[in-house]
């Protein structure tokens, strides 16, 4: 059985993690499947954003495979932890929109994925959370950090600290979740509707957003100057002419890259 499933429509690719009996949960496997399936995705010009998802109706992913670390040394997790990070940082950074689709169990690695996307739209059953001191560890795929990018120190430090998992209702109010559909159906269809959207508009600015965006997380960056140097150099893209020439004359801007 795949254990990473691919596929593309519409300039989608639907990307899904492929263990239900396990909860979807990552072992190295699917992590290394993972990291094809976004080289293929990003590879491929026919594709413009990336949907990625969980088997089954019960987990979008239910963490890091406990079974398989679970005698590691402290040397092996390290590198572990390292591994599964450039992965998740490979997603963050990628110039096409990333959208977890979640439903049931996002937990541990499954948290930490779903928030290394760019956008999470989550079904009301959905529940987030980082239980790892409940196993006597912390995160090791960013959970600390981008937790706290998106909720805040405090609401990050009492998820992390007390291993509670929270709704899709408090997941959407903290921001966590950017939408919530009622049911399970609603969600691929709610997460495409989301990224065409996002295909009407220009691409290289869309790539240029998240970039910049990104930037304001890290320390080694002048976010405002990154913004001037992108904003400058998109005058003189095809994208950038075609969406004034458009405003101009009073039509709708008609991007290359629509699929
Ligand atoms: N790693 C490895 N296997 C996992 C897993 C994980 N993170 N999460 C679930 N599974 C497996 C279970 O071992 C079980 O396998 P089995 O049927 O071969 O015994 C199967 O998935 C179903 O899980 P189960 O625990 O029986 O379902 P449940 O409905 O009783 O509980 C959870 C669901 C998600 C609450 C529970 O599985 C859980 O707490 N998982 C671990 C979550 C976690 O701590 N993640 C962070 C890891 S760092």
């Amino acid at each position: 059985m795949d254990i990473v499933l691919f596929s593309k429509d519409a300039g989608i690719a639907q990307i899904t993690i492929n263990r239900p009996d396990k909860m979807n949960a990552l072992n190295r496997a699917v992590l290394a499947e993972l990291d094809c399936c976004f080289q293929q995705a990003l590879g491929d010009p026919e594709v413009y954003g990336v949907v990625l998802t969980g088997a089954g109706d019960r987990a979008f992913v239910a963490g890091a495979d406990i079974s398989e670390f679970a005698h590691y040394t402290a040397a092996e997790a390290r590198a572990l932890s390292t591994f599964g990070q450039e992965l998740f940082r490979r997603i963050e950074e990628s110039p096409k929109p990333v959208v977890a689709a979640v439903h049931g169990f996002a937990l541990g690695g499954g948290c930490e994925l779903a928030m290394a996307c760019h956008f999470r739209i989550a079904t009301c059953a959905a529940r987030f959370g980082q239980p790892e001191v409940s196993l006597g560890v912390v995160p090791g795929y960013g959970g600390t950090q981008r937790l706290v990018q998106l909720v805040g120190k405090a609401k990050a430090l009492e998820m992390l600290c007390t291993s509670d998992p929270i709704d899709a209702a408090e997941a959407h109010r903290l921001g966590l979740a950017n939408h919530v559909v009622e049911e399970q159906a609603e969600l691929l269809p709610r997460a495409q509707a989301l990224l065409q959207r996002m295909f009407l508009r220009g691409s290289q600015a869309v790539a240029g957003c998240i970039e910049l965006v990104n930037d304001f997380f890290r320390a080694d960056r002048d976010g405002f100057a990154l913004e001037a140097d992108y904003f400058g150099r998109l005058f003189e893209t095809d994208e950038f002419r075609e969406g004034v020439d458009a405003f101009m004359e009073k039509r709708k801007p008609n991007f290359r890259h629509k699929p």
